[in-house]
């Protein structure tokens, strides 16, 4: 129990803490490897949303993921080299879907919006992770075993209930790894809500990934590393709007993709494939150069997991359907020719959910435009 109490303060004092101090802003890291503070430029503009949460506007090329020992002399790549090709998924929503974004946050060009948090919280986002004493995590979903440069999705956007007092989180999200056992890179987007590390119950675009050779965990800007270039929207933004049950469904449009020049993996999103940012590929190991598993579900994380499971997707079983539980569609990977493609629904794929007691998967399809899916459940419902 001691043991267990005192790996928990090293993983909270090892993430970054947020100082703020008049105009200036300072991000200060404890932990083994950088102890001292790093001073940060000017916050250009700060910028308060309606619903309460702060962004600062920093200068592009003064980003605090810049701070990774492994990205000493990197240049900021401000675009993607080029967008893969496929199937545009434009034409793919149907007339009953509007498209959601995470909020606008419209910092200066040149500029990237940080968000201010302070917490910590629940960072884990290994949805093939084996549990642990601490962490439990159950996931609902696809999955894809075999070599891939990318994968896409068009992701229907809840907001599950998760315990505010929780350390749990729960999640849809597009995961790629590279690697096997403990030794295995993760790279994931998505919404998710995660009350420990936002501080609230709603539901918020996050991005995570693993080194798998250290074994760490991050989210977002919680330590440095992934590299945003976009100016108009943060990480940990709410989405403009969410999924009403049996009403008005909104879904979000995401992807993953490696650079083939740069070899970077980029987080793009929305109607016009806009380019987030990315993770550069000198910070993997084992995800340098490609992928061998993807994941395409919801998935819930954290301590009270197996005592007291959150809601995932919309809090109701597959098996209700559409407008009432939640769905992937036009899943792809993109192959080696930089081309989205549907994978062998027969072969590389499976699809299912860790505990069919807490959440289900239903009307799994392999169409032209890619794998589909219904997912979720109400967790341990008290
Ligand atoms: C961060 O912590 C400071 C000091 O504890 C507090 O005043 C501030 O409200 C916190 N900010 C957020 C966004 O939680
Ligand atoms: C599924 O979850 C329920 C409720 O938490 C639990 O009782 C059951 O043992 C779990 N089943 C498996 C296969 O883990």
């Amino acid at each position: 129990m001691k043991e267990k109490q005192a790996i928990r303060v090293t993983l909270l004092l090892s993430f970054l803490v947020l100082v703020t101090s008049g105009k200036g802003i300072r991000y200060k890291r404890y932990g083994e490897d950088n102890t001292r503070v790093l001073p940060y430029r000017q916050v250009k503009k700060t910028i308060q949303m309606k619903g309460g949460d702060v962004y600062d506007c920093i200068d592009v090329n003064a980003q605090p993921s810049l701070n990774h020992p492994r990205l000493k002399n990197h240049k900021i790549q401000m675009q993607p080299s080029s967008f893969p090709f496929g199937l545009d998924m434009e034409s793919q929503l149907p007339h009953s879907v509007s498209e959601v974004q995470p909020y606008i946050v419209d910092c200066p060009i040149g500029t990237i919006p940080i968000i201010r948090n302070n917490r910590s919280g629940n960072v884990e986002h290994n949805i093939d992770g084996v549990s642990s004493m601490d962490i439990q995590t159950e996931a609902a979903g696809m999955r894809y075993y075999d070599v891939v440069y990318g994968a896409r999705a068009i992701i229907n956007v809840y907001e599950p209930r998760v315990n505010k007092d929780s350390k749990d989180l729960s999640a849809t999200w597009l995961q790629i790894n590279n690697g096997g056992g403990e030794h295995t890179d993760r790279i994931g987007a998505g919404v998710e809500v995660n009350p420990s590390f936002s501080g609230d119950t709603f539901v918020r675009f996050h991005i995570s990934w693993t080194d798998g050779l250290y074994k760490k965990s991050c989210l977002d800007h919680s330590c440095p590393g992934f590299v945003q270039v976009d100016h108009k929207s943060g990480l940990g933004a709410r989405l403009q709007h969410v999924s009403v049950y049996g009403g008005r469904q909104y879904a979000m449009r995401l992807s993953i993709f490696k650079d083939p020049k740069s070899k970077n993996w980029w987080v793009a999103y929305g109607t016009k494939n806009t380019p987030f940012g990315y993770w550069p590929s000198t910070l993997f190991s084992f995800l340098n150069y490609k992928g061998d598993f993807v994941f395409w579900g919801g998935f819930v994380q954290g301590p009270t997991v197996s005592s007291n499971a959150p809601q995932m997707g919309s809090g109701h079983f597959a098996s209700e359907g559409y407008g009432k539980a939640a769905y992937i569609r036009n899943a792809q990977i993109l192959n080696e020719n930089n081309k989205y493609v549907t994978p062998d629904g027969n072969v590389k794929v499976d699809h299912g959910t860790s505990n069919s007691t807490l959440y289900t998967v239903d009307k799994f399809e392999v169409d032209t435009p890619g794998m589909s899916i219904y997912y979720g459940g109400p967790g341990s419902v008290v």
